[in-house]
């Protein structure tokens, strides 16, 4: 059940973050560490709004499906079923959140490449017919279904300088995309189009026009061999947020994006499938001081809230929050910021300059809405932070 806290003030930029350092929101988390304790999660819905928006208007030709894996909460699914998204889900459990919101089925695709028959019976039954594949294995799993499902096949590129990599363990070549195309052909399962992901958190938008010029060959040289046309493109997830480095505004990020999927007849629907993007500013994280100890000359502050729990994609996302002193006034010192847990790697940061802070004194970390919640565990029996929602949509309310 998610709790309503009174509204921040909406954020005229996108990062709820830049709005906390005033004294009324200060007071807002204090108030929202006070009435639920801490660890606690602030997950503010304009700002997922705003984020969506700002997406839809950097790259217009591209419908918008919320990949849920990043943050999947109810509230999300509802603001952005209020904002006209459609959604990406993976597995069944996402299947059952966005079906419990009210998503239509049509809204949905389901981008696992590999699935159980269980899996695509379970998204068949809810009304999510498109299913991304990326070999022969799989597409063969979609013979007693060809008179519902139409396929994605997904192609791989490769991105070291990603956060994540997303086409190491899936996506095949653009020979293998031709073959499976060829295969489908045979076997009279519909493949609507490619897919692909660049990477989560890419920096480069030209990862995306090699991506996408790539498959406008695979569309021609399908067409040469008379196979059905393609009729979607699907452009991933991936795009970039501004941690600690600076990554371009979205607008201008998408342009050459705009620009490569320009050389595309109109013909072609384009989607994307975007995550972090829409959720990761939308959440500020809260955490106390649970004690401290003087080592090696720093002051090392224990947290109730650490790597195993909301700061968990410091390990699987590779991502590095900013994060500070709620209250972060006076002389600084170095620091070091540390989770509750009995394990060493349980350390935020070795490096941060702070005030003198006392037991059960707040630090937030902002930019935690992707990747962070979602992954966190209860090791050692530290319990997970709660979420507690702003701007919540109406309906949600009743
Ligand atoms: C298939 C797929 N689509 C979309 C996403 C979301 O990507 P991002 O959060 O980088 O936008 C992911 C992330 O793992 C993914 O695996």
């Amino acid at each position: 059940m998610s709790v309503i806290l009174p509204s921040l003030p909406a954020a005229a930029s996108a990062r709820v973050s830049d709005v906390v350092n005033t004294l009324s929101e200060r007071e807002q988390i204090e108030a929202a560490a006070a009435l639920h304790g801490t660890p606690v999660m602030l997950l503010d819905c304009d700002v997922i709004r705003s984020q969506y928006r700002a997406l839809r208007q950097a790259l217009p030709e591209a419908a918008a499906h919320f990949a849920l894996k990043p943050l999947p909460h109810p509230a999300v699914v509802k603001t952005l079923l209020q904002e006209g998204a459609n959604f990406d889900l993976a597995t069944n459990g996402e299947v059952d959140l966005v079906e419990k919101a009210g998503v239509p089925g049509g809204k949905t695709i389901h981008t696992h490449p590999i699935k159980r028959d269980s899996d695509i019976r379970h998204a068949l039954r809810y009304g999510c017919t498109v299913f991304v594949i990326d070999n022969s294995n799989e597409l063969e799993k979609f013979i007693p279904y060809r008179d519902e499902a139409e396929l994605l096949i997904r192609l791989s590129f490769r991105n070291a300088d990603a956060y994540s990599d997303l086409s190491k363990k899936f996506g095949c070549s653009p020979e293998g995309a031709l073959e499976l195309i060829q295969q489908a052909h045979r076997l009279g399962i519909h493949i609507k189009g490619l897919s692909f992901h660049v990477g989560s958190q890419t920096a480069d938008p030209q990862k995306y026009v090699t991506a996408i010029r790539t498959c406008g060959e695979v569309f021609q040289r399908a067409t040469a061999l008379g196979l059905p046309k393609l009729s979607t493109l699907d452009i991933g997830g991936g795009f970039p947020v501004h941690y600690i480095d600076q990554v371009p505004a979205i607008q201008e990020f998408c342009v050459p994006i705009r620009e490569a999927l320009a050389e595309f007849p109109e013909t072609v629907d384009v989607i994307s499938e975007p995550g972090r993007f829409i959720v990761a500013p939308a959440i500020i994280s809260v955490a106390s001081v649970m004690g401290q100890a003087e080592r090696d000359g720093k002051t090392w502050y224990y947290l109730d809230d650490g790597l195993y729990g909301s700061f968990s994609g410091m390990i699987y996302d590779h991502a590095v929050y900013p994060v500070e002193a709620l209250n972060n006034v006076g002389e600084q010192f170095p620091s070091v910021l540390a989770g509750p847990t009995c394990d060493s790697i349980d350390v935020i940061t070795e490096d941060i300059m702070l005030p003198k802070l006392k037991n059960g004194d707040l630090v937030i970390g902002r930019m935690m809405g992707a990747y962070t919640a979602a992954s966190a565990s209860e090791f050692n029996f530290f319990p997970k932070a709660k979420i507690v929602v702003l701007n919540e949509p109406t309906d949600l309310l009743l």
